[in-house]
């Protein structure tokens, strides 16, 4: 009878925050269209990329994401065509475990493209290990925070000359357990899965606060955000199937779908209530307070520069 009362009262509690979720979620309003824009979606193939995609592709926008794997990414653009009839998507290779790649994606671009009104950095994985990319990076600080630093300096002349013009970069809440060292920023002295994936979003946010700043005046704008938690392929490098399984069960009950966990990456696409907003961290659709450390603006301008050292380091090798 007690085991029978505290199955029945988990369940009721499990159902309660389910509706909280439900009641909380940020939705994006705005009808905006996006005809006459490109945009650039990284890992744009699969989890809340894809769904931001097709919303943005809806909306009447070139959208190109930006995928490390081809077929993977012509598979998404198939789908992305035939569910919204806009058959303005295209696929392009992009592997952020590789500086040579980034560089090449972002020379093709320049060839196909004249203007680029939005950058999504939304790739990102966890639990990748602790090896070292072909820049001599580590691989889960490379593809979640140096990849995407260089993608989007590099993108920069061609944002700029597209003003007003928007770069959005997908944190995450994890970013609150970050520990910031900067004799460890390649996790060279020490290291776990769980550190690489939050010290690499809080690098994230304070990129995104180092760069507003020295945005200001260009008319691009840049903004971080914490998508919500969604069971997408995220998920994928636990290695244990039933713990896996588990995970995934769980934050799919619980928590939002892709298709909610996309809302804030559109909202700041595309709402015009954000379009003169800089430097911010954004959750559900609002603007949120990110950790003391994310809002430091001494430690954002250190970390830039230790940053563009390790990268231009890395560039020649
Ligand atoms: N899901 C959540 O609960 C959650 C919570 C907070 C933050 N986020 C953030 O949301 C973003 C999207 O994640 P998701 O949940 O949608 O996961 P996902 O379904 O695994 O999507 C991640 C995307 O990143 C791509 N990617 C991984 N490594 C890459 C690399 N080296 N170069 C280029 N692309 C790469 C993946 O490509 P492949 O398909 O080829 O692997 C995939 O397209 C991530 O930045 C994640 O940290 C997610």
């Amino acid at each position: 009878m007690i085991l029978w009362t505290i199955l029945v009262g988990f369940v009721c509690l499990m159902l309660v925050y389910k509706a909280f979720q439900k009641l909380t979620c940020g939705i994006c309003r705005s009808g905006a269209h996006m005809f006459g824009k490109v945009v650039v979606i990284t890992g744009g193939n699969s989890g809340i990329g894809l769904e931001t995609a097709k919303n943005l592709a809806e909306r009447g926008a070139k959208v190109i994401i930006a995928c490390r794997s081809v077929p993977r990414g012509e598979a998404a653009k198939d789908e992305i065509i035939r569910e919204t009839g806009n058959k303005d998507v295209h696929c392009k290779r992009l592997d952020l475990a590789s500086f040579k790649s980034i560089r090449e994606f972002v020379a093709d671009l320049e060839k196909t493209e004249k203007r680029l009104d939005v950058l999504i950095n939304n790739a990102g994985a966890g639990g990748l290990g602790n090896t070292k990319t072909v820049d001599g990076n580590h691989i889960g600080m490379q593809v979640n925070y140096f990849g995407p630093f260089l993608l989007t300096k590099l993108c920069l002349p061609l944002l700029k000359s597209s003003a007003p013009s928007r770069i959005i970069n997908v944190s995450s809440i994890m970013h609150k357990y970050a520990e910031m060292d900067f004799e460890n920023l390649n996790m060279e002295k020490y290291w776990s899965d769980y550190l690489v994936y939050s010290n690499s979003k809080l690098y994230i946010n304070l990129m995104t606060l180092e760069l507003s700043k020295r945005l200001s005046g260009s008319g691009v704008t840049v903004n971080a955000l914490h998508p919500g938690v969604a069971s997408t392929n995220l998920f994928r490098n636990i290695k244990n199937g039933l713990i896996r399984g588990i995970v995934n069960f769980v934050l799919g009950f619980l928590y939002q779908t892709t298709w909610e966990a996309s809302q804030t990456s559109i909202y700041l696409a595309v709402s015009p209530e954000v379009k003169d907003m800089s430097g911010l961290y954004f959750s559900d659709c609002r603007v949120k307070q990110p950790s003391k450390i994310s809002r430091d603006e001494k430690i954002a301008s250190q970390l830039w520069e230790e940053t563009e050292k390790i990268i231009s380091r890395s560039l020649k090798l």
